[in-house]
């Protein structure tokens, strides 16, 4: 009996561990995760609406001029459209992927995108300032509104935040303006 409480405690703890390590692993894949590219609940196409249709980015990602997160919109902005776009391209038959929004609503559960971009936790990034300063979504993120599905194209490390800042501080020093960029650790590290 004793014997079972201790092989089982120590199954438990090790199987925690593992947890644990797979946790970190992760976190940092996906830091600097260039190409990953998950299946999303709904087949949703960038191509389809910020390409074809040429929506701009910020009807749906509106929180990037305002703060850290560009966000993901929820159902409510996807069916300013899809209350009345419920088919299928030219056709007369309903899309099964369009009726997962109208599902989510009244199940009343959002639509559980899986994330993309993450930078670890001891990192500060905020949308706001870089896209108010005149960065484009494409110089971090490439051609989204090239891509059916989402993946990351960049690889977000120090390294790359930090080429892009040099850069943009010699352009600004040649222009006769003041650097703008941080390159001090405490930046991006607090
Ligand atoms: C009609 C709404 C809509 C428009 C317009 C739109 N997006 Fe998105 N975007 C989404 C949705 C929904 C997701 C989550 C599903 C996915 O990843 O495809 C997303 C995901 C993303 C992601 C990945 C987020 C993550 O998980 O890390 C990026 C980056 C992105 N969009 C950038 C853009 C850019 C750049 C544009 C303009 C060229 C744009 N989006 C236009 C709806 C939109
Ligand atoms: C200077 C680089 C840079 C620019 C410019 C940029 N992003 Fe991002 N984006 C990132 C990084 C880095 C992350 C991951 C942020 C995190 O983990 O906190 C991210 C995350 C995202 C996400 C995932 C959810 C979130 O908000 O954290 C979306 C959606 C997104 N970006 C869309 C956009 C759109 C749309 C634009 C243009 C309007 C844009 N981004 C401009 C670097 C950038
Ligand atoms: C400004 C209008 C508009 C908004 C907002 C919009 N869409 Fe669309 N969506 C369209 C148009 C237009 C099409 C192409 C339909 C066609 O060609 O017949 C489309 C097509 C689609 C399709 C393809 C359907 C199929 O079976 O091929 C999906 C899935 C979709 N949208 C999901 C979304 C999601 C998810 C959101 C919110 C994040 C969203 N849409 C927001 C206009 C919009
Ligand atoms: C494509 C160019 C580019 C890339 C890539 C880039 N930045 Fe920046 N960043 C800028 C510019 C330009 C500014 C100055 C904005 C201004 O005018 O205030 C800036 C400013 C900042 C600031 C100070 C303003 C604030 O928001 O507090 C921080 C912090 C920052 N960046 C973090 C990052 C991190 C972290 C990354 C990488 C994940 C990154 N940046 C990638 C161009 C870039
Ligand atoms: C412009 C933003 C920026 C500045 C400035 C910056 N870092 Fe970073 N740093 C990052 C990002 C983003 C990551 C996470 C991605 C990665 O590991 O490359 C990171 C990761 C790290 C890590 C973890 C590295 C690893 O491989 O796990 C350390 C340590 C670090 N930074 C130290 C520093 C020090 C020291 C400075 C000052 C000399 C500094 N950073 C300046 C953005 C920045």
């Amino acid at each position: 009996m004793q014997m079972r409480t201790v092989l089982l405690t120590g199954f438990v703890s090790a199987a925690l561990s593992l947890l644990v390590l797979v946790v970190t692993v992760n976190g940092r894949l996906l830091g600097d995760n260039s190409g990953y590219k998950p299946v999303q609940p709904i087949d949703y196409s960038h191509r389809v609406h910020a390409g074809d249709n040429k929506m701009d980015c910020q009807f749906c990602h509106l929180g990037a001029e305002k703060g850290r997160h560009a966000a993901i919109p929820p159902v409510s902005t996807c069916l300013k459209c899809h209350e009345q776009i419920k088919n299928k391209p030219n056709t007369k038959e309903p899309s099964a992927e369009i009726a997962k929004l109208h599902r989510a609503v009244k199940d009343g559960k959002p639509v559980e995108w899986v994330r993309i971009h993450r930078l670890p936790s001891f990192v500060f990034f905020n949308h706001s300032r870089h896209v108010n300063s005149g960065v484009a979504c494409q110089s971090c993120h490439g051609e989204v509104q090239a891509m059916d599905t989402v993946e990351q194209a960049k690889a977000h490390t120090m390294g790359e935040c930090l080429a892009c800042h040099r850069e943009q501080n010699q352009k600004a020093i040649a222009s006769g303006k003041r650097p703008a960029a941080p390159t001090d650790c405490s930046a991006c590290h607090y």
